[in-house]
């Protein structure tokens, strides 16, 4: 639930929330139902510079949209299913799961299948497959940027329900331009008056998987807060909008720098209070809390 102060003008009437099929770690399906109240969707430029699985730019309306992410093999997947009809991938992954014989339980099918990626194929349909039955769906590389994530084992596969997932994003995405750069290296002159940045950065504080160890890319670190600060405040300057997702407290921890940078600005910090990453932060013992927010240079 949003803390928004009761006020009803946040509701819109866009309520419908499209899930995408990468059930991406870190995506934010299950606070999507804020998100569309905080990021409005009358801009020009909507940029997701941190995009994931897409859960948040297929879900704003925006003149053009753009989305961004330093996972090359990510981006390579989501061109590699704009540049096709929607029947030609879903025959295409159809005949990937029988060629290979995948099935949730057949750990050395998707054994096999994961050493012809790495080792010849590099097809990026193949591993949008290969991830469908990988273990928590993980986009995990080592440093030779070969796929590792093990075999997700009774639970992972391409489900109905991902088929269903697919069926809608083709079409989501259809406009999107996509990029693959560091978000030091993004060209920020697309930018300008009136657009919306939408920054969901990993985060410092906690450690999704991208995070942990650097999974074939670069890591992250507070310097990279520091740096995406000092890059929002710019845009904010040439009266461009942002709103960044962030964790700003966990398990008795502060992000001190987030804090100061908000209050010197006179930025905003909505709270977000759902159960993430199944912790329980409504706990009273301040130990285990964890506070999600947005902050934006704007009001809502
Ligand atoms: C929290 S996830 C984004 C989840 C996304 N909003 C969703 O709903 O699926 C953070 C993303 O930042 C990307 N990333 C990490 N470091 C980056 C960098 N330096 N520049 C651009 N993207 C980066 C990761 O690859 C990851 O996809």
């Amino acid at each position: 639930m949003l803390d928004s102060g009761n006020n009803s003008s946040f509701l819109r009437k866009d309520s419908i929330i499209y899930k995408s099929p990468f059930n991406y770690i870190g995506n934010k399906f299950r606070m999507l139902k804020d998100l569309k109240l905080i990021l409005p969707n009358d801009s020009d430029n909507f940029i997701d510079l941190f995009c994931g699985g897409c859960d948040v730019v297929t879900n704003i309306n925006a003149g053009h949209k753009f989305a961004n992410d330093i996972n090359y093999h990510l981006i390579e997947i989501l061109k590699a299913f704009q540049s096709m009809t929607l029947q030609e991938l879903l025959d295409k992954i159809d005949g990937i799961i029988i060629r290979w014989k995948l099935t949730k339980t057949d750990k050395a099918a998707y054994e096999n299948f994961r050493n012809h990626y790495n080792n010849s194929s590099r097809d990026a349909i193949e591993l949008f497959v290969l991830m469908c039955y990988s273990f928590n769906y993980q986009f995990r590389f080592n440093a030779a940027h070969e796929y590792n994530n093990p075999f997700g084992n009774n639970r992972s596969c391409f489900s109905s329900s991902m088929r269903q997932n697919l069926i809608s994003f083709h079409r989501l995405i259809s406009d999107i331009i996509f990029t693959s750069s560091d978000f030091i290296n993004f060209d920020y002159d697309i930018v300008k008056e009136g657009d919306i940045v939408y920054a969901d950065p990993p985060y410092s504080l906690t450690c999704g998987s991208y995070n942990d160890g650097k999974r074939g890319f670069r890591g992250w670190s507070l310097l990279d807060d520091q740096r995406l600060m000092r890059i929002l405040d710019t845009l904010s300057t040439k009266g461009v909008r942002f709103a960044l997702s962030n964790v700003i407290e966990h398990k008795g921890e502060t992000h001190l720098a987030f804090n100061n940078w908000v209050q010197r600005n006179g930025y905003n910090i909505i709270d977000i209070n759902i159960d993430y990453n199944n912790c329980n932060y409504q706990t009273r013992n301040k130990q285990f809390i964890t506070r999600e927010v947005v902050i934006t240079n704007y009001t809502l």
